[in-house]
């Protein structure tokens, strides 16, 4: 499978047809448990379901293959991912780089859940990479990359990180949640472990939230899968079927998407209203050349800032019809959020607190044509 192209892969790694009964779609096994053959007598390795489920192993041998991994570990949610993630490789004392631009749930889940667990966070401008070497320290186990960042779309030279990353004994973890593996393969440009929140591009219709994280070797996945078959957050089933689902049509809505995002941002940038346009497919973004070196396309995430001050996004936020209110992105349908008061509340105050004029969309599969109307008249209500 691994030498098919990726679309291929999306739709075959890990979906064979059920061998009794010939169906093409493998089944859903809704089941707590599997009988054994004789005490320790586990057909096909599965025994619990906490500890392994067929369904979750057709997403995980369907993740790995999309990113070019060694295995995946599929979770109930990105930040049930991302914990065990974090739980399996950290100790206490030991020391974390973050950017300064991230989803606000990872923030404070090292901030206010690991730290007082010992676990020490420093954030960086990591396009920066003397700022980013001088922010390590001894015990600096992992350099934790997004890109693009969520809400500022900032761009950050994968390669560069895993080679400052592994000089001083670290790894490199990339949350490639906003590009998914359709637009960038973290590990292929020298990341050792990828991670997810397959809620978003990956299941890609708003209708199941699930994470992942995605290894380039064994070095990690034994006490990574500890952690997960010791605490329990798993995908259940038919979260993790609705993800397999989602997949198979990942790269034709993700090319849809970036397709609709380029647009839009093309549009936006010759409109007065919005002073900032953050999209890493205009050639005017900082990030345009590494995003156009280590990415496919660009992308369905934007932001916009209001030349108008805060008051003037929130009122846009709240004006637009087709790009519906909500957290979250991805899905084909398209979304608006105020970063500030949304998805990155807990991050007032703090040093990775999102500028008050900032909306961000996530822009759909819909017709481009209605989606830039539907800004338009947006717009308008706001004279
Ligand atoms: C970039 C990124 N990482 C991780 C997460 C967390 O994922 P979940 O909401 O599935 O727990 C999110 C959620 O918005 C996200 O945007």
């Amino acid at each position: 499978m691994s030498d098919h192209a990726f679309a291929t892969r999306a739709i075959h790694a890990g979906q064979a047809p059920d061998p009794t009964t010939g169906s093409i779609i493998p089944p859903i096994y809704q089941a707590s448990t599997h009988v054994q053959d004789g005490i320790g007598g586990f057909r096909d390795g599965y025994e619990y379901n906490r500890a392994g489920n067929p369904t979750r192993s057709s997403l995980e041998t369907q993740l790995a293959a999309l990113e070019g991994g060694a295995n995946a570990l599929s979770f109930a949610s990105g930040l049930a991912a991302e914990d065990a993630l974090l739980r399996g490789i950290l100790k206490p004392g030991d020391h974390i780089v973050l950017g300064n631009d991230v989803y606000g749930g990872t923030y404070r889940l090292l901030t206010r859940v690991l730290a007082p667990w010992g676990i020490e966070t420093t954030t960086v401008e990591l396009s920066d990479a003397d700022a980013l070497r001088a922010a390590i320290r001894p015990e600096t186990k992992i350099i934790w990359v997004e890109t693009p960042s969520n809400p500022l779309l900032k761009i950050v030279d994968i390669a560069l990180i895993a080679e400052i990353a592994h000089a001083a004994g670290a790894i490199a973890v990339v949350d490639n949640t906003f590009a998914s593996p359709a637009l960038q393969q973290p590990l292929s440009l020298g990341a050792d472990l990828v991670v997810h929140s397959t809620t978003k591009y990956l299941g890609g219709h708003s209708d199941v939230l699930g994470g992942a994280v995605v290894f380039g070797d064994d070095r990690f996945y034994e006490q990574i899968k500890f952690q997960q078959f010791a605490v329990g957050a798993v995908s259940a089933p038919l979260d993790a079927w609705l993800t397999t689902r989602g997949i198979k049509t990942l790269a034709v809505r993700v090319r849809q998407h970036s397709e609709n995002a380029q647009a839009i941002a093309e549009w936006a940038a010759a409109r007065p209203e919005f002073a900032t346009v953050y999209y890493p497919g205009l050639a005017s973004h900082p990030g345009h050349d590494i995003a156009a070196r280590q990415m496919s396309g660009f992308g369905g995430m934007l932001s916009l800032g209001l030349s108008a001050g805060a008051n003037a996004a929130k009122a846009f936020a709240e004006s637009t019809e087709l790009f519906q209110l909500a957290e979250s992105l991805g899905g084909v349908e398209s979304l608006i959020g105020y970063p500030p008061d949304m998805t990155h509340a807990s991050v007032r105050g703090t040093a990775l607190a999102v500028p008050e004029n900032v909306v961000r969309l996530s822009v759909g599969i819909e017709g481009v044509d209605d989606l830039i109307a539907d800004l338009e008249q947006g717009l308008t209500r706001l004279r």
